[in-house]
């Protein structure tokens, strides 16, 4: 918090008009770094409003999504980045669901059993994941939180009901 004070502070008026100008709604649009030191960490975590989420930076595009994985709030911080089906998606480390880095879409790959012949292809299971936007300005990384209407399956580990199954659950690891 003290460290997101001192980077707000040393924006000036202009560069800050700017970037809610460019996001829309000033209310859900937050600095979250520099873009050299979020390049050099390649992915960070951070609570920005009433939302836990990542923002990453891949091949020169920044992106940013949902921290917690919509399966059952996987660290997405940790997933691999490969590309199927022509899009990039992040692979969740805990039971390797794939979402696209660009829309939040869950993709699964399968066979249609009435087609054994045929090779497995690739389905989607529309958008799981929240996703973000991101914008520079002069050197520093904005992320406008999604205003998009309706449940996005993500959503749930970011009510109360959520982030209290993964407290739980983190507590009965750090039992064991
Ligand atoms: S928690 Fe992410 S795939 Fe299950």
């Amino acid at each position: 918090m003290f460290l997101f004070c001192l980077i707000f502070s040393a924006l000036s008026e202009a560069e800050i008009i700017m970037a809610t100008e460019e996001n829309g709604d000033s209310s859900r649009c937050f600095l979250v770094g520099k873009k050299t030191d979020i390049i050099e960490a390649k992915r960070i975590n951070l609570t920005v409003g009433d939302r836990d989420i990542i923002v990453i930076h891949h091949q020169g595009t920044f992106y940013s999504m949902d921290q917690h994985c919509y399966h059952a709030g996987g660290p997405l911080l940790n997933g691999d980045i490969e590309e199927f089906n022509s899009m990039l998606c992040i692979v969740c480390p805990k039971h390797k669901y794939k979402m696209s880095l660009e829309e939040g879409e869950g993709i699964y790959k399968a066979s249609n059993p009435k087609e054994p012949e045929q090779p497995a292809r690739w389905y989607s299971k529309g958008i799981k994941q929240r996703v973000h936007k991101v914008t520079e300005v002069d050197g520093n990384i904005f992320v406008t939180l999604s205003d998009c209407p309706g449940w996005i399956e993500s959503d749930y580990y970011q009510g109360e009901k959520g982030r209290e199954e993964l407290k739980k659950a983190l507590a009965e690891k750090s039992n064991c």
